[in-house]
Protein backbone atom coordinates (compact mmCIF):
# COMPACT_ATOMS: atom_id res chain seq x y z
CA UNK A 1 0.00 0.00 0.00
CA UNK A 2 1.31 3.67 -1.19
CA UNK A 3 0.60 6.38 1.35
CA UNK A 4 0.99 9.86 -0.50
CA UNK A 5 1.41 12.94 1.88
CA UNK A 6 0.68 15.90 -0.09
CA UNK A 7 2.30 19.65 0.82
CA UNK A 8 -0.71 21.96 1.29
CA UNK A 9 -1.72 24.52 -1.28
CA UNK A 10 -4.28 26.41 0.95
CA UNK A 11 -3.33 30.14 1.39
CA UNK A 12 -1.08 30.16 5.31
CA UNK A 13 -2.10 26.42 6.04
CA UNK A 14 1.75 25.68 6.91
CA UNK A 15 0.79 21.81 8.86
CA UNK A 16 1.53 18.67 7.23
CA UNK A 17 -0.63 15.38 7.75
CA UNK A 18 2.39 13.21 8.54
CA UNK A 19 5.79 13.27 10.81
CA UNK A 20 8.58 11.33 10.77
CA UNK A 21 7.13 9.21 13.74
CA UNK A 22 4.46 8.49 11.63
CA UNK A 23 6.17 7.87 8.30
CA UNK A 24 8.54 4.82 10.62
CA UNK A 25 4.76 3.74 12.07
CA UNK A 26 3.03 3.27 8.58
CA UNK A 27 6.06 1.42 7.14
CA UNK A 28 6.04 -0.59 10.51
CA UNK A 29 2.47 -1.69 8.84
CA UNK A 30 4.12 -2.53 5.74
CA UNK A 31 3.39 0.30 4.37
CA UNK A 32 5.46 2.73 1.25
CA UNK A 33 5.36 6.41 2.35
CA UNK A 34 6.02 8.91 -0.07
CA UNK A 35 6.17 12.73 0.86
CA UNK A 36 6.00 15.78 -1.58
CA UNK A 37 8.97 17.54 -1.54
CA UNK A 38 8.93 20.67 0.89
CA UNK A 39 5.62 19.28 2.32
CA UNK A 40 6.82 19.76 6.12
CA UNK A 41 9.18 22.96 5.47
CA UNK A 42 6.34 24.87 7.17
CA UNK A 43 6.37 22.83 10.16
CA UNK A 44 9.79 22.30 10.83
CA UNK A 45 10.31 18.92 9.15
CA UNK A 46 12.72 18.77 6.42
CA UNK A 47 12.50 16.38 3.74
CA UNK A 48 15.19 14.61 4.74
CA UNK A 49 13.52 14.33 7.86
CA UNK A 50 10.75 12.01 6.28
CA UNK A 51 13.66 10.45 4.04
CA UNK A 52 15.45 9.49 7.30
CA UNK A 53 12.62 7.82 8.80
CA UNK A 54 12.00 5.74 5.38
CA UNK A 55 9.70 8.29 3.15
CA UNK A 56 10.63 8.71 -0.68
CA UNK A 57 10.53 12.35 -1.59
CA UNK A 58 9.36 13.75 -5.29
CA UNK A 59 6.82 15.86 -6.71
CA UNK A 60 3.16 15.57 -6.20
CA UNK A 61 2.19 13.58 -9.89
CA UNK A 62 5.05 11.09 -8.41
CA UNK A 63 3.97 10.86 -4.71
CA UNK A 64 0.23 10.55 -6.16
CA UNK A 65 1.47 7.72 -8.39
CA UNK A 66 -0.96 4.60 -7.71
CA UNK A 67 -1.00 5.97 -4.18
CA UNK A 68 -4.00 3.96 -2.50
CA UNK A 69 -4.17 6.55 0.29
CA UNK A 70 -3.77 10.29 0.55
CA UNK A 71 -2.81 12.03 3.70
CA UNK A 72 -4.01 15.58 3.92
CA UNK A 73 -4.61 18.46 6.78
CA UNK A 74 -7.16 20.27 4.03
CA UNK A 75 -8.67 18.72 1.51
CA UNK A 76 -6.67 19.27 -1.51
CA UNK A 77 -7.97 19.84 -5.07
CA UNK A 78 -9.77 16.60 -6.65
CA UNK A 79 -8.08 17.50 -10.23
CA UNK A 80 -4.67 17.57 -8.57
CA UNK A 81 -5.37 13.42 -7.21
CA UNK A 82 -5.30 12.34 -10.54
CA UNK A 83 -2.92 9.29 -10.94
CA UNK A 84 -3.57 8.00 -7.48
CA UNK A 85 -5.60 4.49 -7.35
CA UNK A 86 -9.35 4.50 -7.86
CA UNK A 87 -10.83 4.09 -4.77
CA UNK A 88 -7.99 5.64 -2.95
CA UNK A 89 -8.69 7.02 0.86
CA UNK A 90 -8.61 10.33 0.83
CA UNK A 91 -7.73 11.09 4.80
CA UNK A 92 -7.86 14.75 6.49
CA UNK A 93 -9.75 17.64 7.39
CA UNK A 94 -12.38 17.99 4.15
CA UNK A 95 -14.87 20.90 5.63
CA UNK A 96 -17.74 18.93 4.34
CA UNK A 97 -19.89 21.79 5.29
CA UNK A 98 -18.16 24.22 4.13
CA UNK A 99 -19.67 27.01 1.27
CA UNK A 100 -18.28 26.84 -2.23
CA UNK A 101 -15.52 25.36 -4.33
CA UNK A 102 -13.38 24.41 -0.95
CA UNK A 103 -16.48 22.86 0.75
CA UNK A 104 -19.52 20.67 -0.23
CA UNK A 105 -18.80 21.27 -3.97
CA UNK A 106 -15.54 19.12 -3.50
CA UNK A 107 -17.04 16.61 -1.69
CA UNK A 108 -19.16 16.10 -4.91
CA UNK A 109 -15.80 16.26 -6.92
CA UNK A 110 -14.21 13.41 -4.98
CA UNK A 111 -17.05 10.80 -5.67
CA UNK A 112 -16.77 11.76 -9.37
CA UNK A 113 -12.94 11.46 -9.16
CA UNK A 114 -13.86 8.09 -7.61
CA UNK A 115 -11.92 8.05 -4.56
CA UNK A 116 -13.15 7.79 -1.34
CA UNK A 117 -12.96 10.85 0.77
CA UNK A 118 -12.84 10.62 4.49
CA UNK A 119 -13.18 13.67 7.12
CA UNK A 120 -11.45 13.34 10.02
CA UNK A 121 -13.56 15.80 11.46
CA UNK A 122 -16.84 14.33 11.48
CA UNK A 123 -15.54 11.71 13.99
CA UNK A 124 -17.61 10.50 16.46
CA UNK A 125 -16.88 12.05 19.73
CA UNK A 126 -16.84 8.33 21.29
CA UNK A 127 -14.01 6.48 23.85
CA UNK A 128 -12.36 4.44 21.12
CA UNK A 129 -11.96 7.54 18.71
CA UNK A 130 -10.40 10.10 21.25
CA UNK A 131 -6.82 9.41 19.87
CA UNK A 132 -8.35 10.10 16.29
CA UNK A 133 -10.15 13.21 17.01
CA UNK A 134 -8.46 15.99 14.75
CA UNK A 135 -10.85 18.90 16.78
CA UNK A 136 -9.47 18.12 19.91
CA UNK A 137 -6.18 18.28 19.37
CA UNK A 138 -6.07 20.55 17.27
CA UNK A 139 -8.19 23.04 19.85
CA UNK A 140 -6.69 22.25 22.18
CA UNK A 141 -3.34 24.15 20.98
CA UNK A 142 -5.75 26.57 19.30
CA UNK A 143 -6.77 27.18 23.01
CA UNK A 144 -3.15 28.01 24.13
CA UNK A 145 -2.30 30.31 21.30
CA UNK A 146 -5.22 32.23 21.93
CA UNK A 147 -3.85 33.25 25.36
CA UNK A 148 -0.71 33.63 24.10
CA UNK A 149 -1.54 36.23 21.24
CA UNK A 150 -4.17 38.02 23.46
CA UNK A 151 -0.70 38.43 25.67
CA UNK A 152 0.99 39.45 22.77
CA UNK A 153 -1.46 42.24 21.90
CA UNK A 154 -1.95 43.17 25.77
CA UNK A 155 -0.24 46.31 26.70
CA UNK A 156 0.45 45.21 30.22
CA UNK A 157 1.74 42.12 32.27
CA UNK A 158 -0.92 38.97 33.15
CA UNK A 159 0.64 38.14 36.33
CA UNK A 160 0.48 39.96 39.73
CA UNK A 161 3.51 41.70 40.42
CA UNK A 162 5.16 43.45 43.26
CA UNK A 163 8.44 45.33 42.58
CA UNK A 164 10.66 48.30 44.01
CA UNK A 165 8.41 50.64 41.95
CA UNK A 166 5.13 49.39 42.98
CA UNK A 167 2.50 46.75 42.18
CA UNK A 168 1.30 45.88 39.00
CA UNK A 169 -2.11 44.21 39.03
CA UNK A 170 -3.11 40.92 38.04
CA UNK A 171 -4.88 40.53 34.43
CA UNK A 172 -8.55 39.58 34.65
CA UNK A 173 -9.28 36.82 31.68
CA UNK A 174 -12.37 36.01 31.07
CA UNK A 175 -13.23 32.36 28.74
CA UNK A 176 -16.63 32.25 26.89
CA UNK A 177 -17.22 28.66 25.59
CA UNK A 178 -15.16 26.12 28.00
CA UNK A 179 -14.82 22.86 25.20
CA UNK A 180 -10.92 21.75 24.33
CA UNK A 181 -9.71 25.21 23.60
CA UNK A 182 -11.45 27.17 26.56
CA UNK A 183 -9.92 24.49 29.03
CA UNK A 184 -6.91 24.85 27.40
CA UNK A 185 -6.97 29.01 27.37
CA UNK A 186 -8.07 28.58 31.42
CA UNK A 187 -5.10 26.91 32.04
CA UNK A 188 -2.27 28.68 30.08
CA UNK A 189 -4.34 32.01 31.79
CA UNK A 190 -3.60 30.61 35.00
CA UNK A 191 -0.34 29.54 34.47
CA UNK A 192 0.57 33.24 33.13
CA UNK A 193 -0.70 34.50 36.58
CA UNK A 194 -4.17 35.73 35.55
CA UNK A 195 -7.12 35.43 37.41
CA UNK A 196 -9.39 33.63 35.81
CA UNK A 197 -13.03 33.26 34.88
CA UNK A 198 -15.18 31.32 32.53
CA UNK A 199 -18.76 30.06 31.54
CA UNK A 200 -20.13 27.33 28.70
CA UNK A 201 -24.08 26.52 28.69
CA UNK A 202 -23.17 23.26 29.38
CA UNK A 203 -24.07 22.72 33.24
CA UNK A 204 -21.15 19.85 33.27
CA UNK A 205 -18.09 22.80 32.50
CA UNK A 206 -18.86 24.24 35.50
CA UNK A 207 -16.92 21.62 37.84
CA UNK A 208 -14.34 21.51 35.07
CA UNK A 209 -13.77 25.40 35.53
CA UNK A 210 -13.74 25.05 39.02
CA UNK A 211 -10.73 22.78 39.30
CA UNK A 212 -8.69 24.58 36.99
CA UNK A 213 -8.45 27.24 39.48
CA UNK A 214 -11.06 29.62 37.70
CA UNK A 215 -14.60 31.02 39.28
CA UNK A 216 -17.29 30.09 37.24
CA UNK A 217 -19.55 32.42 35.68
CA UNK A 218 -23.33 30.76 34.99
CA UNK A 219 -26.84 32.00 34.10
CA UNK A 220 -28.92 30.43 37.13
CA UNK A 221 -32.75 29.35 37.43
CA UNK A 222 -33.27 29.30 33.31
CA UNK A 223 -34.92 26.92 31.60
CA UNK A 224 -32.08 25.12 29.05
CA UNK A 225 -29.35 25.29 31.25
CA UNK A 226 -28.13 21.71 30.77
CA UNK A 227 -27.48 23.51 27.12
CA UNK A 228 -25.81 19.37 25.78
CA UNK A 229 -27.22 17.68 22.73
CA UNK A 230 -25.54 14.87 21.83
CA UNK A 231 -21.98 13.68 21.56
CA UNK A 232 -20.86 16.30 24.36
CA UNK A 233 -21.59 19.19 21.58
CA UNK A 234 -23.77 22.19 23.00
CA UNK A 235 -27.27 22.97 21.36
CA UNK A 236 -28.59 26.85 20.57
CA UNK A 237 -30.07 28.02 23.41
CA UNK A 238 -33.69 29.46 24.31
CA UNK A 239 -34.32 33.30 23.79
CA UNK A 240 -35.28 33.13 27.42
CA UNK A 241 -31.37 31.98 28.53
CA UNK A 242 -29.76 33.91 25.50
CA UNK A 243 -31.22 36.71 27.37
CA UNK A 244 -29.81 36.28 30.74
CA UNK A 245 -26.45 34.94 29.37
CA UNK A 246 -26.38 38.65 27.69
CA UNK A 247 -27.30 40.52 31.11
CA UNK A 248 -24.80 38.50 32.95
CA UNK A 249 -21.74 38.76 30.44
CA UNK A 250 -22.59 42.59 30.38
CA UNK A 251 -22.24 43.38 34.23
CA UNK A 252 -19.05 40.85 34.45
CA UNK A 253 -17.20 41.81 30.92
CA UNK A 254 -16.98 45.41 31.53
CA UNK A 255 -14.39 44.09 34.18
CA UNK A 256 -12.23 42.17 32.23
CA UNK A 257 -8.84 42.89 30.32
CA UNK A 258 -8.70 40.11 28.25
CA UNK A 259 -11.78 37.94 26.65
CA UNK A 260 -11.40 35.24 24.59
CA UNK A 261 -14.59 33.39 22.98
CA UNK A 262 -14.47 29.66 21.82
CA UNK A 263 -18.36 28.89 21.11
CA UNK A 264 -19.48 26.87 18.61
CA UNK A 265 -22.41 24.69 17.78
CA UNK A 266 -21.77 22.25 15.55
CA UNK A 267 -23.53 23.04 11.76
CA UNK A 268 -24.29 26.32 12.89
CA UNK A 269 -22.96 29.41 12.48
CA UNK A 270 -21.05 30.26 15.61
CA UNK A 271 -23.54 32.06 18.70
CA UNK A 272 -23.03 35.97 18.87
CA UNK A 273 -21.45 36.09 22.21
CA UNK A 274 -20.54 40.08 22.73
CA UNK A 275 -22.04 43.22 21.15
CA UNK A 276 -20.44 46.05 19.63
CA UNK A 277 -22.66 47.48 22.92
CA UNK A 278 -20.50 45.34 25.21
CA UNK A 279 -17.81 46.38 24.24
CA UNK A 280 -18.12 49.56 24.66
CA UNK A 281 -18.03 48.80 28.27
CA UNK A 282 -14.76 47.73 28.11
CA UNK A 283 -11.67 49.53 29.10
CA UNK A 284 -9.15 50.93 26.68
CA UNK A 285 -6.46 48.39 26.12
CA UNK A 286 -8.58 45.65 27.15
CA UNK A 287 -8.15 42.53 24.22
CA UNK A 288 -10.36 39.91 22.89
CA UNK A 289 -9.45 37.36 20.83
CA UNK A 290 -12.42 35.33 18.80
CA UNK A 291 -11.29 31.71 17.72
CA UNK A 292 -14.78 31.15 16.28
CA UNK A 293 -14.27 34.12 13.87
CA UNK A 294 -13.97 31.51 10.61
CA UNK A 295 -17.23 30.13 11.81
CA UNK A 296 -19.28 33.28 11.83
CA UNK A 297 -17.66 34.91 15.07
CA UNK A 298 -19.24 35.24 18.33
CA UNK A 299 -17.75 38.94 18.75
CA UNK A 300 -19.48 41.45 17.14
CA UNK A 301 -16.98 43.35 14.87
CA UNK A 302 -14.51 40.56 14.84
CA UNK A 303 -12.57 40.32 10.96
CA UNK A 304 -11.40 36.88 10.03
CA UNK A 305 -7.46 37.48 9.39
CA UNK A 306 -7.36 40.66 11.17
CA UNK A 307 -6.73 42.69 14.50
CA UNK A 308 -9.13 45.81 14.79
CA UNK A 309 -9.74 48.02 17.27
CA UNK A 310 -13.36 49.17 18.59
CA UNK A 311 -13.79 51.39 21.04
CA UNK A 312 -10.12 51.19 22.55
CA UNK A 313 -10.54 47.23 22.57
CA UNK A 314 -8.39 45.41 20.29
CA UNK A 315 -10.26 42.10 18.64
CA UNK A 316 -8.23 39.50 17.72
CA UNK A 317 -9.68 36.85 14.71
CA UNK A 318 -6.79 35.36 13.16
CA UNK A 319 -7.87 32.40 10.49
CA UNK A 320 -6.35 29.15 11.28
CA UNK A 321 -4.94 29.20 14.79
CA UNK A 322 -3.16 25.57 14.68
CA UNK A 323 -1.37 26.63 11.70
CA UNK A 324 -0.01 29.24 14.27
CA UNK A 325 1.90 25.84 15.87
CA UNK A 326 2.62 23.81 13.00
CA UNK A 327 5.35 21.67 14.06
CA UNK A 328 3.40 21.01 17.42
CA UNK A 329 -0.78 20.99 15.78
CA UNK A 330 1.07 18.62 12.56
CA UNK A 331 2.54 16.17 14.71
CA UNK A 332 -0.85 15.39 16.79
CA UNK A 333 -2.75 15.61 13.63
CA UNK A 334 -0.44 13.26 12.08
CA UNK A 335 -1.08 10.85 15.16
CA UNK A 336 -4.67 11.31 14.49
CA UNK A 337 -4.82 9.86 10.66
CA UNK A 338 -2.25 7.04 12.42
CA UNK A 339 -4.32 5.64 14.78
CA UNK A 340 -7.12 6.09 12.80
CA UNK A 341 -6.16 3.94 9.69
CA UNK A 342 -3.93 1.76 12.01
CA UNK A 343 -7.06 0.58 14.01
CA UNK A 344 -8.44 -0.81 10.89
CA UNK A 345 -5.13 -1.65 9.15
CA UNK A 346 -5.68 -5.59 8.11
CA UNK A 347 -1.65 -7.50 7.86
CA UNK A 348 -2.92 -9.64 5.26
CA UNK A 349 -4.59 -7.22 3.09
CA UNK A 350 -1.74 -4.74 3.95
CA UNK A 351 -4.65 -1.55 3.19
CA UNK A 352 -6.98 -0.30 5.59
CA UNK A 353 -10.03 -2.53 5.84
CA UNK A 354 -13.39 -0.24 6.50
CA UNK A 355 -16.20 -1.82 7.71
CA UNK A 356 -19.39 -0.08 5.96
CA UNK A 357 -21.34 -0.61 9.30
CA UNK A 358 -18.75 0.16 11.74
CA UNK A 359 -19.70 3.20 13.50
CA UNK A 360 -16.37 5.54 12.85
CA UNK A 361 -16.28 4.81 9.57
CA UNK A 362 -20.13 5.67 8.85
CA UNK A 363 -19.30 8.63 10.57
CA UNK A 364 -16.35 9.88 8.91
CA UNK A 365 -17.21 8.40 4.95
CA UNK A 366 -18.40 10.95 2.24
CA UNK A 367 -17.89 9.51 -0.70
CA UNK A 368 -17.52 5.67 -1.76
CA UNK A 369 -18.18 4.29 -5.15
CA UNK A 370 -18.39 7.63 -7.11
CA UNK A 371 -21.08 8.56 -4.98
CA UNK A 372 -21.65 10.78 -1.96
CA UNK A 373 -23.18 8.53 1.04
CA UNK A 374 -22.81 10.63 4.36
CA UNK A 375 -25.88 11.02 6.17
CA UNK A 376 -24.93 14.26 7.43
CA UNK A 377 -24.60 15.38 3.60
CA UNK A 378 -27.75 13.84 2.80
CA UNK A 379 -30.38 14.57 4.49
P1 LIG B 1 -17.07 23.02 20.50
O1 LIG B 1 -15.79 23.44 19.85
O2 LIG B 1 -18.16 22.51 19.65
O3 LIG B 1 -17.62 24.27 21.36
C1 LIG B 1 -16.79 24.96 22.27
C2 LIG B 1 -17.57 25.23 23.54
O4 LIG B 1 -18.50 26.29 23.33
C3 LIG B 1 -18.39 24.06 24.08
O5 LIG B 1 -18.00 23.78 25.41
C4 LIG B 1 -19.82 24.57 24.00
O6 LIG B 1 -20.63 24.04 25.04
C5 LIG B 1 -19.62 26.06 24.14
N1 LIG B 1 -20.77 26.88 23.74
C6 LIG B 1 -21.63 26.73 22.69
N2 LIG B 1 -22.55 27.70 22.67
C7 LIG B 1 -22.26 28.54 23.71
C8 LIG B 1 -22.85 29.74 24.23
N3 LIG B 1 -23.93 30.27 23.65
N4 LIG B 1 -22.30 30.32 25.33
C9 LIG B 1 -21.21 29.77 25.93
N5 LIG B 1 -20.62 28.64 25.50
C10 LIG B 1 -21.13 28.02 24.40
O7 LIG B 1 -16.79 21.95 21.65
P2 LIG B 1 -15.52 21.03 21.89
O8 LIG B 1 -14.44 21.85 22.45
O9 LIG B 1 -15.18 20.35 20.62
O10 LIG B 1 -15.97 19.95 22.99
C11 LIG B 1 -17.24 19.80 23.53
C12 LIG B 1 -17.25 18.58 24.46
O11 LIG B 1 -16.99 17.37 23.76
C13 LIG B 1 -16.23 18.64 25.58
O12 LIG B 1 -16.89 18.29 26.78
C14 LIG B 1 -15.22 17.60 25.23
O13 LIG B 1 -14.61 17.02 26.38
C15 LIG B 1 -16.05 16.58 24.48
N6 LIG B 1 -15.21 15.78 23.57
C16 LIG B 1 -15.28 14.41 23.57
C17 LIG B 1 -14.48 13.66 22.71
C18 LIG B 1 -14.55 12.15 22.70
O14 LIG B 1 -15.12 11.58 23.59
N7 LIG B 1 -13.97 11.47 21.70
C19 LIG B 1 -13.56 14.32 21.75
C20 LIG B 1 -13.59 15.74 21.83
C21 LIG B 1 -14.38 16.45 22.72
Amino acid sequence: MKIAVLRETAPGEKRVAASAETVRKFIGLGAEVAVESGAGLTASVSDADFEAAGASIGTRAAVLKDAGIVLCVQGPDPAALKGAKTGALVVGGLNPFGAGENGRARVDAYAAAGVEALAMEFMPRITRAQSMDILSSQSNLSGYKAVLDAAAEYGRAFPMMMTAAGTVSAARVFIMGVGVAGLQAIATARRLGAQVSATDVRAATREQIESLGAKPIFVEAVKGIEGEGTGGYATEMSPEYQKAQAELVSSHIAKQDIVITTALIPGRAAPRLISDAQIATMKPGSVIVDLAVEQGGNVEGAVAGEVVEKHGVKIVGHKNVPSRLAADTSALFARNLFNFLSAYWDKDAGAPVLPDDDEIVKGIRLTKDGKVVNERLLG
